[in-house]
């Protein structure tokens, strides 16, 4: 991995940001092909998880008001367990450092007080210095960076951990987009921040990083996914009760797990359906992948199930390093009954019965004239105490006087002063908080999976190379036009025909420096899936050389029919050996 960090350093995938100024950890700019990469990812994830499914996308602010994450619960529980070391006073995560130093896989889910007594069980030392860590305190640790909105510093705000936030606390508004209709799902791609205490592995644990995240609002007594659509396809499935029993992830197709389990809610397996498909399409080897159900004490503060897309990023011949490429999580109705709870809106859908139906509706209209006079002030409390009790328990007015609890006080009130009375009404439907499930994937994450799965060292002609097997679609570069020697017109002939590639839309790159096999090797680093050469035969019957990166293989093709064929090889209906 050393080698892929050196190469995306080199090659302009990526690199720590701002080293002339030391670099602070945590933030990493995309370099020319990276951003390419990156873009494309998003593309890719916007077309299956947006536009695909005909969902609509959102772009929301990344500051938000401290009110919002009060309401969200990000304020009191988005926090990781940190322990500072007393010798050379680095922080570090403690419950990582008992999964590096332990035989424990999650210690995420331990109570600060449990992580304590594991580092002084298994006498941890700080990866920094050595030093132990037997005694010292773990503190939990808030992970938001705050700001102030404003001038001065009363008006306080966070930048999003998440970008879930934005779609949930404009439901009101969003609600009204999808004309009050379940199910409909809004999406969003977008920064997030998190002061990690311990940024990891280059873009895999950044303190600003990108996330694509869907939010499904749908109603589970009503709403079914197209579960058949991924009914066949195969997900590599670590349960809860596989890790517990020490056991391994097994393929499992997903009709079968949703039907007789592990998967017990259909959408959370819908998704893991269509996040499995997706991976195989960006690239990712589903040999090393795996979606591993979270245990109780593991899930985040909102979700009732999640499973975590994660991968194995290792080298060759190392052992396996999973990192966690997506949640798909049932939130339930966490998110919009809190942001209905804190605000005067209603985080609400009415949703109507196939038949309307008859109901007894019970009321009051308390003697307003007679409650006045006797309990003055008090008298507007009676009246709602009645109003609730009416709704709730119909059989307190049966009797001569009715008894509601007002200031701590019992206060008896004659049943003929209430104004009770109970009608049959017919009701079309009623307001219901919609459920959210949510597949949330990390872009970052999911660039370094790509590039760590598509690396490979092999030998051409008794020459090692390094090679980025990436698909053709997610290629930053999808052809290198070279000259067979920028002279007797071929230079201009190659120019030319990059220029006429790139007219059509295609990423074309042009190259007449050095060796033919030179300008072969800078393209196959970088994964360019295919090479032209125009030499002297093209300036006679106007065909090119094609060479695909992954054999070496090479052919012939017209140069009018270059461009259809370039384009039909990226979007895949096309074969190289079909040419
Ligand atoms: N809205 C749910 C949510 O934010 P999460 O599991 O905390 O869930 C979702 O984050 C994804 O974001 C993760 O699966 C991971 O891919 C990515 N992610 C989280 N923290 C990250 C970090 N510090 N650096 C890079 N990616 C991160």
């Amino acid at each position: 991995m050393k080698a892929l960090a050196e190469l995306a350093k080199r090659r302009g995938f990526f690199f720590q940001t701002g080293s002339a100024y030391g670099g602070v950890s945590g933030f990493y700019t995309y370099g020319p092909h990276g951003a390419t990469l990156k873009a494309t990812v998003e593309s890719a994830w916007r077309e299956r998880w947006a536009t695909r499914e005909g969902h609509d996308e959102i772009d929301a602010p990344t500051i938000m008001p401290e009110a919002v994450f009060e309401a969200s619960g990000h304020l009191d529980g988005f926090d990781d367990l940190l322990v500072e070391c007393p010798a050379c006073e680095q922080s570090h995560r403690a419950d990582h450092l008992v999964e590096g130093q332990t035989d424990i896989a999650e210690a995420e889910s331990y109570t600060a007080k449990e992580i304590e007594g594991l580092l002084a069980e298994h006498g941890i030392t700080c990866p920094s210095c050595g030093a132990p860590l037997a005694e010292e305190p773990v503190e939990q640790f808030n992970l938001m960076f705050e700001t102030a909105i404003g001038p001065g510093s009363t008006n306080r705000g966070y930048l999003r951990p998440e970008t879930a936030q934005g779609i949930f606390v404009d439901f009101p508004r969003l609600r009204e987009y999808a004309r009050g209709e379940l199910p409909f799902g809004v999406a969003q791609i977008g920064r997030a921040y998190r002061n990690e205490i311990s940024p990891r592995n280059a873009i895999v644990r950044t303190r600003e990083f990108n996330q694509a995240e869907l939010e499904l609002f749908f109603d589970p007594d009503e709403d079914e996914p197209d579960l058949e659509s991924v009914a066949d396809v195969e997900a590599p499935l670590f349960s809860a009760e596989a890790q517990t029993a020490d056991g391994e992830p097994s393929f499992q197709t997903i009709g079968a797990a949703v039907e007789s389990g592990p998967i017990a809610d259909d959408w959370v397996g819908y998704y893991v359906g269509v996040a499995t498909a997706w991976y195989d399409r960006i690239g990712i080897d589903l040999d090393r992948v795996r979606f591993r159900q979270h245990q109780a004490a593991e899930r985040a503060h909102y979700a009732r199930d999640c499973w975590d897309a994660e991968a194995d990023v290792s080298g060759p011949g190392q052992d396996p390093e999973w990192i966690e490429l997506a949640g798909i999580a049932n939130r339930g109705t966490y998110d919009l009954s809190h942001h209905e709870a804190h605000t005067d809106e209603r985080y609400r859908v009415f949703s109507e019965y196939d038949e309307p139906r008859t109901v007894e509706r019970a009321s009051v209209e308390p003697d307003m004239a007679a409650l006045g006079p006797e309990y003055g002030s008090q008298a507007a409390d009676i009246a709602a105490a009645l109003e609730d009790l009416a709704e709730t328990d119909q059989r307190a007015f049966e009797g001569e006087t009715v008894a509601v609890e007002v200031d701590g006080e019992t206060v008896e009130i004659p049943t003929e002063q209430t104004g009770f009375a109970v009608e049959e009404v017919t009701e079309r439907g009623e307001q219901i908080t919609p459920h959210v499930i949510e597949p949330s994937m990390g872009i970052d994450r999911t660039v370094y999976t790509i590039l760590v799965h598509a690396y490979d060292e092999d030998e051409i002609d008794g020459e090692e190379r390094t090679v980025l097997r990436l698909p053709p679609e997610m290629a930053p570069t999808l052809v290198g036009v070279f000259p067979l020697m920028d002279k007797d017109g071929l230079g201009e002939q190659a120019r030319n025909l990059a220029a006429d590639l790139r007219a059509v839309g295609l990423s074309v790159t042009y190259d007449d420096s050095g060796a033919i096999g030179r300008r072969y090797r800078r393209q196959d680093e970088i994964g360019t899936p295919y090479c032209i050469t125009v030499d002297y035969e093209s300036l006679d019957d106007g065909t090119v050389t094609v060479r695909d990166r992954d054999t070496t293989d090479q052919v012939r093709v017209g140069i009018d029919e270059l461009a259809a064929t370039l384009a039909a090889l990226q979007d895949g209906e096309l074969a190289f050996d079909q040419l």
